[in-house]
Formats: C-alpha cells, structure tokens, sequence
C-alpha cells in the first residue's frame, strides 16, 4: 500500500536530499527530489503528490513560499518543512499555511522515519475514506436508481389497471404523457414538474374503475343519468390517489380530479374556473381531448390533425386554458412527432 503514496522531497543540499532519499527509498518509497524548489513547483503544475518535504532556507524560493504555491495548486498535499533551528515563528508561519509536521536539522535518521510513518498513514487513511466515501456514494445512487425504477414499475401497473376495462388504449395514455409534459416543458416548469406529470397524466381516468361495466362499456350513447354516473370517475380518481405520500400519484390525484374541468367554468367535478383549476389538470384536459378526437374510437373515426386543431383552438377560453392552446398550436410538429411514435399501437397493451 505505501507504495501507491507519492513523496517530494527538495532540499538545496545534494547531501540531505540523497539522505532522505536514501531513507524513503528503504521504506518502500520512490521519491522525486530536487535540489532547486522552482523546478519543484514547475513539476506541481502538471503533477501531484501524497507529501511534500522541503527545506525552509533555499536560494531563490524559501520553502514557505514554495509550499503555499504548491497549496494552491494542491490543497489536499500533506508536507514536512525542514528548519535549521527551532525558530518559533517560522514554524507558526508554517502552520499557518497547513504544513503537517518539521524535521529539524541535522536530520535524525529514526526521528524522520517515524514522522515519515506517522504522516504517510494519515495520508493513507484520508485516501482510504475518500475511496470509501466515493464507494458509499455510487451505492446510494445504485440503491436510488433501483429504488426509482420499481417505484415507476409500481407507477406502470396502476396506469395499466387503470386502463384495463377502459375502451381507450394503452397508446392513448402514452400520447397523453407526452402531449402533457411537452406542454409542461413549454409552460417553463421545473424538469421534476414535467417529469411529475409524464407519470401522473396515465392517472387521469383511473377512477373509471369504479364505475360500473354497463356503463363504462355501454357501446351507444349514455342517459343522462348514465352521464352523470360516468363523470364520479374523476372524484372517484382523487379518491383512490388522495392519500399516498408518493409525489407521483400526489399529481395523479390532482390530474383525476381535474381533468374534466372546464376553463369557463362549465365542467365537472367542481366547476373550478380558469386558474382555479390547477394547472396540471387544465394541462392535461387538453392532451386527453386532443388525442380522443385524433383517434379511432368504437363510435368515431380519428379526426384529422387539422379537424382536431380547429376544434381545440374553437375551445380556447371556453373548454382550454388559452395559453395552452397558443403553446398547443405554435408546436404542432412537435405534437406530430409524438402522434408518429404511437401510430400502430392502438392494440390494448
Ligand atoms: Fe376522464
Ligand atoms: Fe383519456
């Protein structure tokens, strides 16, 4: 393990720096030495190392100057700085920029291999943690990634329950999602929004799995009273999703109970107006009704993107939040390309 620590030594005086030498070599080290400390900070420029050790009195460069220089580039480098007396302010100097330890001169052969020792297991167990700090922080994100991953597992098959018994295919609440976070992304939401609502907007109708089959799979058109049973599916929605502490279905519960909202006020359940209708739900009504009229369906055929354009932009302030339906427009191709994704896809999954 020594080994893999690497030391610098620079001293002005061939003979100390080969005695030093000379001692790391025996303790398993190779150290790099120089005699002049500019040419050391020349080599920190483009190098690094585990120890500096440096004399204090050299021509040119003092070793204060030179360790400091050597800081900034490498503040994590642990250093010995070798003084010729006891010179008590030198040393608070020394301390004062971060050097870890002194030799002082003539060198003691055991004194510098103890120091030697002492500092270069510090370094050692200050990499060690680093290494385990690094390895503790892959595994949580490991552990995150797994644990998102069966949270959106978790996510899918509720969309999928949600759909089951439901005459509107798995394509459709696909473009759905898409439609929504395209909008969400151009309304400026934060990535977390759009990423919130991708998830939620399959949500959207799940609450139709409490409304009876005679209804929800009736193939004419409802009674009024029929109706009425149908719109429950969105109260029914926020029911099912209101209590979870998931963040996701936090938003799946909002997008149930608002969907069905109308930006003049004339929708259901609450009859919420304009802003009052949270945006995730004025959002995602327009996404549902584009894609329900740009589909086939027992009972229609799929409208044309121009036919389904005229009629969203005929509903803008009255069904549609307006600026939805500007951002709508203005990014047709876009809204194209997500159509050209799921196009052969409208077998239930
Ligand atoms: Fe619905
Ligand atoms: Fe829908």
């Amino acid at each position: 393990m020594k080994n893999e620590l690497h030391l610098v030594i620079v001293d002005d005086e061939p003979v100390n720096v080969l005695l030093l030498e000379e001692i790391a070599k025996e303790m398993g080290h190779e150290p790099v030495a120089f005699f002049d400390p500019r040419e050391a900070l020349q080599w920190f420029e483009t190098h690094n190392a585990d120890l500096l050790i440096t004399d204090f009195n050299m021509p040119g460069m003092n070793g204060l100057e030179l360790l400091s220089s050597v800081k900034t580039l490498h503040p994590e480098l642990m250093s010995i700085m070798i003084t010729a007396s006891g010179d008590h302010e030198l040393k608070l100097q020394a301390l004062k920029i971060g050097v870890n330890d002194f030799l002082t001169k003539p060198i003691s052969v055991a004194e510098f291999q103890l120091r030697l020792e002492n500092i270069l297991s510090l370094r050692q167990s200050i990499k060690l943690q680093k290494a385990f700090a690094e390895e503790l922080k892959i595994e949580v994100a490991k552990a995150t990634q797994a644990l998102e991953k069966s949270q959106f597992e978790a996510l899918n098959t509720l969309s999928r329950t949600a759909e089951y018994k439901d005459p509107e295919t798995g394509s459709h609440i696909a473009r759905v999602s898409h439609y929504s976070k395209m909008l969400a992304e151009l309304c400026g939401l934060s990535e977390h929004e759009q990423e919130l609502l991708f998830y939620a907007a399959p949500l959207h109708d799940i609450g139709k799995v409490g409304i009876a089959d005679a209804i929800l799979l009736k193939p004419g058109k409802l009674s009024e009273e029929e109706f009425e049973i149908m719109k429950e599916h969105s109260t029914i929605g926020y029911n099912i999703l209101e209590n979870s502490a998931n963040p996701y279905l936090q938003a799946g519960a909002v997008v149930a109970e608002s969907h069905h909202e109308k930006y003049n006020g004339k929708g259901y359940p609450k009859g919420l107006k304009g802003e009052e209708i949270p945006l995730f739900g004025r959002i995602v009504a327009l996404g549902d009704v584009f894609d329900a009229l740009t589909s086939v369906r027992p009972y229609k055929r799929a409208w044309s993107f121009e036919e389904a354009m005229e009629l969203i932009q005929k509903e803008k302030g009255e069904h549609f939040d307006p600026r939805l339906v500007e951002l709508f427009v203005a990014n047709i191709g876009r809204v194209r390309e997500i159509y050209a994704q799921f196009e052969g896809m409208d077998e239930k999954c």
